[in-house]
């Protein structure tokens, strides 16, 4: 499969007025034949008729960018975030890749919107279009790590962070007793849930679940493609080692790049360059145990540059 977008079908949040949306609906149309010109047109009146209509003010700076409008781009995207605070589209994010804002958390509602969307197909669009082999690879690298400090790897207490379904837990299924899932969106919870691999499941951010966990309380952390969502290693990895025992392993994968810090990618995930992993896993006082170059998942039939990275709390 090419140009496979990790998208879900876009997120439409209506006006409320019956004409707006309508012309809304019919750019969208002349946007997909490629007609841009008439669909900006459409678009600026529908924002017209309804001044505080994300979802035509999103598009609209899709549209702009299309057009190579870069200026006007910018001024609808943050029309788009002024009408919607919360920023469910993601239109923060598409000001950080036009260079216009700095980089910046992800916004939570938008992380949310996107995988409640993206839910149902989840599974079978990242696993059989993607070639998805996250937790496969980190599987394998927590097994070398145990393996070469002589301990078994089993794990009475695992927490993984950002479970989504629980493709995750699968992989580990054999190797630990009692498993703690994490996820932002209510509906990869629920098909997590259905999974039946968890002992427990919280609908949270990452690092609030964390925050709430006692100290010690956790032989193993995992994030299988889930700190590709998160710009600061930094306030997860501290969180995580207090919540390890000593000896108490996190595991992750990132997506990376040549260069050092954080960028953020046309997929709209971050990107961490090795040096800024390596110096965020100091910094959070981890020893770290397995730092390998290895991909998580394709994208144009291209595996995506990714890490896996194992720490260990000493
Ligand atoms: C690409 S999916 C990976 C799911 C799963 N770990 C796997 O390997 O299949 C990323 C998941 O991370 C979740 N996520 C992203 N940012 C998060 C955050 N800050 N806190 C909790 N979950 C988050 C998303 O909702 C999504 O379910």
């Amino acid at each position: 499969m090419t140009n496979v977008e990790f998208m879900p079908a876009r997120l439409f949040l209506s006006s409320g007025d019956l004409v707006a949306d309508r012309r809304f609906e019919f750019a969208r149309d002349l946007q997909l034949k490629g007609d841009l010109v008439a669909a900006a047109d459409l678009l600026a009146q529908a924002t017209e008729l309804a001044p505080g209509f994300a979802s035509a003010w999103f598009t609209l700076g899709k549209v702009r960018e299309q057009l190579g409008e870069r200026d006007a781009a910018i001024a609808a995207f943050r029309r788009a975030r002024d009408a919607d605070p919360d920023d469910r589209h993601g239109a923060s994010l598409r000001l950080m890749l036009l260079g216009a804002e700095k980089l910046a958390a992800m916004p939570t509602a938008y992380v949310r919107a996107l995988f409640d969307q993206y839910a149902p197909k989840f599974e079978s669009a990242l696993v059989d279009d993607l070639g998805y082999r996250g937790p496969a690879l980190l599987f394998k690298a927590v097994l070398a790590v145990r393996h070469a400090v002589r301990k078994p790897a089993f794990f009475k207490r695992a927490i993984d962070l950002g479970c989504g379904t629980g493709l995750a837990a699968a992989a580990f299924a054999k190797e630990v007793d009692h498993f703690i899932g994490f996820d932002l969106s209510a509906r990869m919870i629920e098909k997590a849930r259905l999974s039946g691999l968890y002992a427990e499941l919280e609908v949270t951010d990452m690092l609030e679940g964390l925050r709430g966990r006692p100290d010690a309380s956790a032989d193993l952390i995992l994030a299988a493609d889930a700190m590709v969502y998160v710009a600061d290693l930094v306030g997860v990895l501290k969180e995580a080692r207090r919540v390890l025992v000593p000896g108490g392993l996190f595991a992750f994968t990132v997506e990376t790049h040549d260069g050092d810090g954080v960028m953020i990618g046309e997929g709209l995930r971050y990107a961490h360059g090795t040096p800024c992993v390596r110096a965020s896993i100091e910094a959070s006082g981890f020893k770290l145990s397995q730092l390998e170059m290895l991909s998580a998942r394709n994208e144009d039939n291209t595996p995506v540059p990714g890490l896996v990275v194992v720490a260990a709390k000493m």
